[in-house]
């Protein structure tokens, strides 16, 4: 990694409860650390623990982040949602957004591209996730989904410096199978050309996302283009999640 600082993301998913995060307190000890400090490592849990999970945290160098919101940005008649406007209030600081398996269920381009603006109104930061399909990837057309998903998801957006971009190949979540280096790197900078020429921003930060683990991170690590990776089965184990942050800094 050529960046000073790397951000180490768990997405828990549908996964957690309070004892769970009682069992993260080494990660929180690692993140005082003096080696550790300069990262950022944020547990993005369910929005029925981010309250939790804030109190928890918010005297150390960890940071809370929701999974996805409401498109609307004001409060409303929305029975079962969530709004940014409610994130925020929970301390949380950091935001999933247009995470593949929302995709699966129906969300669109233009609804991420809602939801990006009304947590940017928040100030909340950003974790925005593109990615291509197994037929996707098949049919040589991950340059062409690339595109599409970050063009309509970040249209009219015009400040960049609270966006970061996830790159999770599909075909890679919790599958155990990972895109070779050279091909990870050739569609990282993809996404890099995408927003260079859209003149979205040169140094926006990606990360990688999809089965990343305690074997895999160092090889991962040596992939310049990445500042980090956004984690989920393996966020949930506090040992694994350590592992992955040593090996990927080392
Ligand atoms: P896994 O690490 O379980 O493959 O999940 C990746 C992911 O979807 C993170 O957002």
């Amino acid at each position: 990694m050529t960046n000073n600082y790397m951000y180490f993301i768990a997405n828990w998913k549908m996964h957690g409860n309070i004892a769970d995060i009682n069992k993260t307190s080494s990660v929180t000890k690692l993140s005082r650390l003096k080696k550790f400090k300069k990262h950022k490592i944020i547990y993005c849990p369910p929005y029925t623990l981010l309250k939790n999970f804030y109190n928890k945290v918010k005297n150390s160098n960890l940071s809370i982040g929701a999974q996805n919101c409401h498109s609307n940005s004001d409060y409303g008649a929305f029975t079962g949602s969530v709004n940014a406007k409610l994130i925020k209030s929970t301390g949380a600081k950091y935001i999933i957004l247009g995470h593949s398996e929302n995709r699966n269920n129906g969300e669109t381009d233009l609804t991420i591209n809602k939801k990006i603006k009304a947590a940017l109104k928040e100030n909340l930061k950003i974790i925005f996730c593109v990615g291509e399909q197994l037929s996707e990837k098949r049919k040589n057309n991950t340059h062409k989904v690339l595109k599409k998903q970050l063009t309509l998801g970040l249209k009219n957006i015009k400040k960049f410096n609270n966006i970061i971009i996830a790159y999770e190949p599909v075909w890679s979540i919790g599958t155990g199978v990972l895109p070779k280096n050279l091909e990870l790197s050739k569609n990282v900078n993809s996404i890099k050309k995408i927003l260079t020429k859209s003149k979205k921003s040169k140094n926006i930060k990606i990360l990688y996302g999809g089965s990343v683990n305690p074997k895999n991170a160092k090889e991962l690590s040596k992939i310049k283009e990445i500042s980090g990776f956004l984690i989920g089965g393996s966020s949930l184990n506090s040992k694994k999640f350590i592992d992955i942050i040593k090996k990927s800094t080392n």
